[in-house]
Order: structure tokens, then C-alpha cells, then sequence
């Protein structure tokens, strides 16, 4: 463990790998872009004014530092550990995705690109790039699987209202994989002027890195937080991994301490011994998907394999690389829980602390249903809540009301 400790904190190399994960498998053409934007990020992060820029917008715009809250009576409910929550949820747009959209934002303002382009699932990656693409001036097109378009219509109507273009993608399951592939595309066609602002910690190298680095401030407050509060660290973290960018961001400002365990949850879906999961991690072999190589959801011949999940943004066939690496070296631990336990999970939290998650965070409070009554009372446990739910709040009706009619037959 400890070796693995160590190791962690260099990734990833220069050549963008995380271990044997990362990497940049693309066309040709990207190449190019790909070395501009490591310089340019490089550049703009020993920048004092860059990073003044973005901490003040992280502050007066996005409304951080977010709370961290005691969770007191889903912590009596549970009867275990203490339960405190990070409140990504009270993000402006209302969830993490924005920080990482005001970071990619700015930087290509600083490269001279008048546009950008995103792809997303749940629509909160969209809706954050939208939101800052209006706030600097951008233009923006975001690419979204037709699948997605149908579960998150209150997203799809946001991003139009901000402003930006809401582009179909029509192919496979018509979710992230296939809006992040359309969104590929048509970079590879337009790279002079576009910026892609991935909304994750995958794709090529220097993406997982950028994500990481402009997502590791939830992480970084929440030490500060619970140490102000407690005078000590958690013992326990759990978050939820869809490509995993809440869950590195969290996490990474605590792998050097290794009493701090560190747990990622993914969508299990129907169930981990059926067809319809997301669970990349438990379940994948290495492989590569856009640009990276990471654990693939894939079948014997090694093509990609449809991921399913009640949450937009989980059901994603593969996994960002550091995961990868995070897992095999033994530092995090990664579960998975189903569409079925994240939606009592959504009920629980509703019940006992006045909030509604989104569906994706869900899975994080579902996983801690399960350890906090294992843990003992004097131990601390923190969830991420990546996001609110307003955005699922159909869904969950639909996902309710079915529920209550099969009772019924
Ligand atoms: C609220 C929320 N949490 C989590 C995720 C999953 O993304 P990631 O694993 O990159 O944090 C999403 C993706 O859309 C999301 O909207």
C-alpha cells in the first residue's frame, strides 16, 4: 500500500500515463493539439493572473468554497459513523462539472479560440459549458446522445436558453459514448478554432491530467474543512465514478494519507450479473476508448459494450485512467450499486436531510447506507455530493411510479 501511495503522487508521466493507463490514442490530426494545449496549460497554470482569474470566478461566480455539512440525521438514521456532506450540489449550475468548465473555459479564451464544443450525458457538463461560454464570450455547441436528450430535457432547455446549440448524436446507445465520439469528430475537423472542453477525467493525455487538476479544489477544501471542524482527517471517502472526475477530485488531495480510505461507486444497473450495468471497473478488461487506455466495458471480440445506468451520467463504458491505476495499485476500493438502491438512496436523503441528490450522487449515499453502519460512531465518513437533482426529478418519478404499480399487479 504504501509503495502505491507513493507512486500515486508523479502520475501522470510525461507521457501522460497513469502506470500502463493513459496515454494518447488518437488520429494524426489531434496530435498537434493535443502538445499546444499540454503548453498551454503548463503555461497558464505558473501564471499568477491565470489562476487569480479562475480563483475569482471560483469564488464570486461558481459561489465556492462549497459546504461542507454534518449529515445529522441520516447519521442518527444509520447509527453508525458521522456523516458529513461536500455540497457540490450548491455549485452554480448545481453541480462540480463548473469547475472544471470555468478552468477549460479560460484557457481557451487564453489559446485565442472563439469556440468551444462539449459532450455530455447528464446535461450538467453542457450546462456548465454553456453557462461559461456565455460568461466569456464563447461560442458553443454541445453534443448529446438522443437517449440522453429524452432523460434530461430540463438540461437540454437550459442549454439552449444559455445560449448554446444542443447537437444530437444519433448513433449505438445515443448517450455519452456516442455524443463524446460525435464530439471527437467534429473536432478533429475543426481543431483550429474549437476548443473541447471534456467534461471528465478521460480521454487523451493531457485531458485526465486538466480535469484532475481543476477538480482537485473539492478535495482540497474538504481537508481544510474537516480539520477546522474536527481537528482531524475522515476515515472514510466515498464518491461516485461515472468517467470520475468528482471522485479524483476528491480523492486526489488525500492519497498521500493512507489512513484515509478512499472508496469509488459505480453504477451496477440491473445488477452486476445481467447485461445492463455501468460497473466498468468490476467488470472491464483494459482497452481503449477515445484516446486513453483504460478498463473498457467490452465483449469477446474487444468491441465496446453498451453501459446502463437510471443515471445520465454513469452509464459510461469505460473509466478515466487514474481510476485504472487507483485501483490496481490497491490505493481506492470501487463498488457498485444498483438503479434500485440509488433510488432508495434518493428517498433517504430527501427524508432526512431536506436535499434532493442527483441520481449520480446517489450511488455515493446508497454505498454509505451500506459502510456507515458497519464503521463505529466515533469515525468520520464524507460523501461527495456531486450534484442536486432537479434534472432527475422526472426520471425518478417514472423509475417510483413503475415501482408502485408492480406492487400493485
Ligand atoms: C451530478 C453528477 N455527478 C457525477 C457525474 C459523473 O461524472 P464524473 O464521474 O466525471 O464525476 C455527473 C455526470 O454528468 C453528474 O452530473
Amino acid at each position: 500500500m504504501k509503495e502505491a501511495v507513493a507512486a500515486t503522487r508523479v502520475v501522470p508521466d510525461k507521457n501522460g500515463r497513469f502506470g500502463a493507463f493513459g496515454g494518447k490514442f488518437v488520429p494524426e490530426t489531434l496530435m498537434n493539439a493535443l502538445t499546444e494545449l499540454e503548453a498551454a496549460f503548463a503555461e497558464a497554470m505558473q501564471d499568477p493572473a491565470f489562476r487569480e482569474e479562475l480563483n475569482g470566478l471560483l469564488r464570486e461566480y461558481a459561489g465556492r468554497p462549497t459546504p461542507l455539512t454534518y449529515a445529522e440525521r441520516l447519521t442518527e438514521e444509520l447509527g453508525g459513523a458521522r456523516i458529513y456532506l461536500k455540497r457540490e450540489d450548491l455549485n452554480h449550475t448545481g453541480a462540480h462539472k463548473l469547475n472544471n468548465a470555468l478552468g477549460q473555459g479560460l484557457l481557451a479564451k487564453r489559446m485565442g479560440k472563439k469556440s468551444i464544443i462539449a459532450e455530455t450525458g447528464a446535461g450538467q457538463h453542457g450546462v456548465a459549458s454553456a453557462t461559461v461560454a456565455a460568461k466569456l464570450g464563447l461560442s458553443c455547441k454541445v453534443f448529446m446522445g438522443e437517449e440522453d436528450i429524452r432523460r434530461q430535457s430540463l438540461n437540454v432547455f437550459r442549454m439552449n436558453l444559455l445560449g448554446a446549440e444542443v447537437v444530437p448524436a444519433v448513433s449505438g446507445s445515443r448517450t455519452l459514448k456516442d455524443a463524446t465520439n460525435e464530439a471527437i469528430r467534429y473536432w478533429v475537423s475543426n481543431v483550429e478554432e474549437t476548443f473541447y472542453v471534456i467534461g471528465s477525467v478521460v480521454g487523451p493525455h493531457p485531458y485526465p491530467y486538466i480535469v484532475r487538476e481543476f477538480q482537485k479544489i473539492i478535495g482540497e477544501e474538504t481537508r481544510a474543512q474537516i480539520l477546522q471542524m474536527l481537528g482531524k482527517l475522515p476515515d472514510e471517502i466515498i464518491a461516485c465514478v461515472g468517467g470520475g472526475s468528482n471522485a479524483i477530485g476528491m480523492f486526489y488531495p488525500f492519497i498521500s494519507d493512507g489512513q484515509v480510505a478512499l472508496r469509488g461507486v459505480e453504477a451496477a444497473g440491473r445488477g452486476v450479473d445481467t447485461d445492463k450495468h455501468a460497473a466498468t471497473l468490476s467488470l472491464g478488461r483494459p482497452g481503449v476508448i477515445h484516446g486513453s487506455l483504460t478498463y473498457l466495458l467490452q465483449d469477446e471480440h474487444g468491441q465496446v459494450q453498451e453501459a446502463h445506468s437510471i443515471s445520465a451520467g454513469l452509464d459510461y463504458p469505460g473509466v478515466g485512467p487514474e481510476h485504472a491505476y487507483l485501483k490496481d495499485s490497491g490505493r481506492v476500493t470501487y463498488t457498485s450499486v444498483t438503479d434500485e438502491e440509488a433510488l432508495a438512496a434518493v428517498q433517504m436523503l430527501c427524508r432526512t436531510e431536506g436535499i434532493i441528490p442527483a441520481l449520480e450522487s446517489a450511488h455515493a449515499i446508497a454505498e454509505a447506507m451500506k459502510r456507515a453502519p458497519q464503521m463505529s460512531k466515533d469515525e468520520i465518513l464524507v460523501i461527495c455530493l456531486s450534484g442536486r437533482g432537479d434534472k432527475d426529478v422526472l426520471t425518478i418519478q417514472d423509475a417510483l411510479g413503475s415501482k408502485e404499480e408492480g406492487k400493485q399487479q
